[in-house]
């Protein structure tokens, strides 16, 4: 469905006078997307550089930091709860050749291990939508940040297309919070942590549409296919909760190339209320 149109389409319009084929060679045609790593043209469209230190907030192994240090030059530090992650981002940055600017700390948005007023832009990417208590986690990253400093938000959210059971079930195999998956949620959240949206960039499918377009991404619907019709030999090589989490992953990149989910990417500033 792609919304509501006026009347059903006849048999006869369905097979009618038009060229299927030109359709379908029309959509084989790249839109020509912007990929994900459109977001550090984002990150430099708020200043950041050599003199500035980043809090990669949910930084997991460091990935991102490392390409923020070797692109701006800025110090990095990131944040991140799980002792696997931390393990492998002090991997990743001692192999690094700007790790010397990335520092992989454990802790949470809750508990943010840094000073008050010590960090220059907090960088915060697909990480919102397990935190319990986010008044708490944007009050830590207000308290971090330097006055009138910038916070970059990726997060991916539900529109009115996701169903109450489908969304049950996703939000329950991916650890996220349900609350968590609603734009006004979000935004007053920010406005009570005494951020304002200085802007917003509503990506919808597009980063997704960029990695098919390239091939960098799996074929999702080829995943979600076999671990139903192999759940049982699935189930006994990956684990249940693997399972749960592969099956889950692959319907939450084919929600967002559907619409029932939609990406945004926002730049807070803090002390702007
Ligand atoms: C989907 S991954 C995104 C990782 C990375 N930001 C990226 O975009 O590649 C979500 C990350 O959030 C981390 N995370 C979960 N709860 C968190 C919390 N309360 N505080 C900080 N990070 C958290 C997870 O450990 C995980 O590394």
């Amino acid at each position: 469905m792609t919304g509501k149109w006026s009347k059903p389409i006849s048999v006869a319009e369905m097979y009618g006078d038009w060229d299927y084929d030109a359709a379908v060679d029309l959509l084989s045609r790249s839109l020509d997307p912007r990929p994900s790593l459109s977001i550090l043209d984002t990150l430099g469209s708020v200043g950041v550089g050599p003199e500035d230190t980043v809090l990669d907030i949910g930084g997991r192994d460091g990935r991102y930091s490392l390409m923020m240090a070797q692109r701006f030059g800025c110090r990095v530090m990131s944040v991140d709860p799980v002792d696997a992650n931390v393990e492998d981002g002090l991997r990743a940055v001692a192999e690094h050749e700007h790790g010397h600017l990335v520092g992989i700390r454990p802790g949470t948005i809750e508990q943010i291990p840094a000073e008050t007023d010590s960090i220059d832009v907090v960088f915060s990417r697909d990480m919102l939508g397990h935190v319990e208590d986010l008044d708490a986690g944007l009050a830590e990253c207000a308290r971090v940040l330097v006055p009138g400093g910038a916070m970059l938000v990726y997060d991916v959210f539900a529109t009115d297309l996701m169903e109450p059971l489908e969304a049950e079930r996703l939000y329950a195999d991916l650890a996220l919070v349900p609350e968590r998956m609603s734009v006004s949620g979000f935004e007053d959240a920010v406005g009570r942590a005494g951020f304002g949206i200085e802007s917003l960039d509503v990506i919808g499918s597009e980063w997704y549409e960029a990695s098919q377009d390239d091939g960098s991404a799996p074929n999702y619907t080829l995943q979600v296919s076999r671990l139903r019709r192999a759940k049982a030999q699935m189930l006994q090589e990956l684990g249940e909760g693997p399972y749960r989490v592969m099956y889950s992953n692959a319907l939450w990149s084919i929600y967002i190339m559907i619409g029932k989910l939609e990406c945004r990417l926002y730049v807070l500033r803090s002390g702007s209320v």
